[in-house]
């Protein structure tokens, strides 16, 4: 004990504690990216910060103009009256992250009826061919799909599978899982390494989940959450397309709760600003250089964008370097229109109402394939009904999105509708005509979700974090949100572990 004393005495000497009678500098931040991670990252390591008494001084970096990233919406008619969500649009009720924030921040769900309001069906599975299922129930429509008779205990056992596959993801959020260095270690640790690592038929099969149930329910599931089918998504992402309970959705757009964490945090946003390098120092400091040439310097980076996709420059090359993975890429097409679908070009008879959501599956006779298959599409839906008050006379509008793996083209819309509708109406719209208002978007909106049992570092290097190698694992909101808060909590970690063994000699002599 006296030994140890002495230690302390000795202590002052070392520059650690010489800055200890200084105001303490504070700890310099960047983020690349103001999607749900990097702006769930902002706000988890404010709060982390502020708990821990360490001053931080957070930066974010946004290429785009605005906050967001893939949780976006654009307005239909540029009125911002009428937004739409343009990528990440539906959370559910154990997305706690979101939930929470949303909570938090005081933002309200959207909340209508639309089938109701419509009066069409909710949902229709289409297989190219025919309607295999037709529900009018207005809420969860798969948990009412399985009282359907024709699946027999299928609807039942993949409920049960789903609620145990996420129950093991949830203990993700706690000691001792949460924080992890290691995602595919945590994945391991959860007992979830068996589900990412088989197809979803696979996973399917060996559970006793009957082929209709699949094909016709789950499938159609996949394809429109991930553009995927069975054979070509892993276990884990096809059971979190199972879970649907609790559906909901920001009023006004999703992307106001990562403003709101943005803004919480106190950190700076720069928008519109790309960061081209990340250069470690020496002195284990980062350089970041700006596309403007500008550079400045930071203790800590997370990198909470795909790397991919960032056109960095990282130098030297980090210990770990991400692995370039193939990404879906979605066609995503939004459109306004007076007009509803016409049944013929779904083979049904004229005037039957066609479902506000055409989910898509494979024919019977159709052997497995990555893509859409002969549907040509993944799925097709109403999401809301707006007024066109710039249309002669003014009417009522739908407003369509359609998610497809090529673009959208005159002569597929022309045979939706049933009516022919032109190259330029199909590229601008055309106020007074069958689309009103029309949005082409491409996006590289998920991994393609195979199987896999490893995932990309979160720790890049010393001070170098990375979120986006949780999409390979799944791929939602919530999930990149609780990337990064996982990031914030490693970043603190080391942060309190670095104070502690500065001030170790002082603890010990206040212990004695
Ligand atoms: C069409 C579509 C539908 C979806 N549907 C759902 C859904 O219903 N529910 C759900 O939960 N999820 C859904 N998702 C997925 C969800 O949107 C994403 O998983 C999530 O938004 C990803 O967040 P992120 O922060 O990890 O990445 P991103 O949102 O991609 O954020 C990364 C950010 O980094 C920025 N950036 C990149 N490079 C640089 C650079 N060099 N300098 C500065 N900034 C840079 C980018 O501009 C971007 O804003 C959907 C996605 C799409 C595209
Ligand atoms: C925070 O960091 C930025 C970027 O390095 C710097 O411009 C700013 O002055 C710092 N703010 C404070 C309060 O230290
Ligand atoms: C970003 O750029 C867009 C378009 O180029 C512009 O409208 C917007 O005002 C800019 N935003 C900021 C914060 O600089
Ligand atoms: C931003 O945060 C401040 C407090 O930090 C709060 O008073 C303000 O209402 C917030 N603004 C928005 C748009 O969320
Ligand atoms: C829309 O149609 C009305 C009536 O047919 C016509 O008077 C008006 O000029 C049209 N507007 C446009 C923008 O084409």
């Amino acid at each position: 004990m006296v030994r140890l004393h002495h230690l302390t005495v000795l202590l002052p000497f070392t520059t650690a504690l010489s800055r200890d009678d200084e105001a303490p500098t504070a700890k310099r931040v960047a983020i690349i990216g103001a999607g749900a991670s990097g702006s769930s990252a902002a706000y988890h390591l404010a709060l982390y910060a502020n708990e821990a008494a360490i001053p931080a001084n957070i930066t974010v970096f946004e290429r785009n103009s605005y906050i967001g990233g893939r949780t976006t919406t654009v307005n239909v008619w540029e009125n911002p009256s009428f937004p739409v969500e343009l990528g990440g649009s539906i959370f559910v009720e154990v997305n706690h992250i979101m939930v929470e924030a949303a909570k938090r921040f005081g933002l309200s769900p959207a909340s209508h009826n639309l089938a109701a309001q419509l009066e069409l069906p909710d949902l229709g599975v289409w297989n190219g061919q025919e309607f295999v299922l037709v529900t009018r129930q207005e809420d969860g429509w798969w948990d009412k799909a399985k009282l359907l008779w024709k699946y027999g205990a299928a609807p039942l056992w993949t409920n049960r599978l789903m609620k145990s596959a996420v129950g093991k993801f949830l203990t993700m959020y706690d000691e001792p899982v949460f924080p992890w260095k290691s995602l595919s270690e945590a994945v391991e640790k959860v007992g979830l390494l068996e589900t990412t690592g088989v197809t979803g038929e696979q996973f399917l099969k060996a559970n006793g989940i009957g082929d209709l149930f699949a094909q016709e329910i789950i499938q159609a599931s996949t394809r429109v959450n991930y553009a995927s089918n069975l054979g070509y998504i892993h276990g884990l992402e096809t059971m979190v397309c199972m879970a649907t309970k609790g559906a909901m959705q920001i009023k006004g757009g999703n992307w106001q709760i990562f403003a709101s964490m943005v803004n919480a945090s106190s950190a700076t946003p720069h928008l519109n600003t790309t960061v081209s390098t990340i250069s470690k120092q020496q002195d284990s400091t980062y350089h970041l250089t700006l596309q403007s040439g500008e550079t400045s310097t930071f203790d800590e980076v997370i990198l909470a964008a795909p790397l991919q996709y960032t056109d960095l420059t990282i130098s030297p090359a980090p210990k770990h370097t991400p692995d370039e993975i193939p990404y879906m890429k979605l066609y995503t097409t939004l459109f306004a229109s007076p007009h509803l679908l016409d049944p013929v070009a779904f083979n049904l008879a004229p005037g039957s109402p066609v479902p506000q959501y055409i989910l898509t599956t494979l024919p019977p006779t159709e052997s497995p394939v990555d893509n859409a298959g002969s549907p040509g599409f993944y799925s097709i839906s109403i999401h809301n009904v707006f007024p066109n008050s710039h249309s002669t006379p003014p009417r009522l509008n739908y407003v369509y999105k359609i998610f497809s793996p090529a673009r959208i083209d005159s002569s597929f819309l022309s045979k939706i509708f049933g009516r022919e509708i032109s190259d330029s109406e199909t590229e601008q719209g055309a106020v007074n005509g069958t689309i009103s208002w029309i949005h082409h978007k491409i996006w590289h909106s998920y991994p393609r979700e195979y199987p896999r049992v490893t995932f990309e570092e979160v720790v890049l290097d010393e001070g170098l974090w990375y979120t986006s190698g949780m999409e390979s694992f799944i791929s939602t909101m919530e999930t990149s949100a609780l990337s990064g808060k996982n990031v914030a909590r490693l970043v603190r970690d080391g942060w309190i572990g670095a104070r502690e063994s500065e001030k170790g000699g002082d603890l010990w002599v206040e212990e004695l």
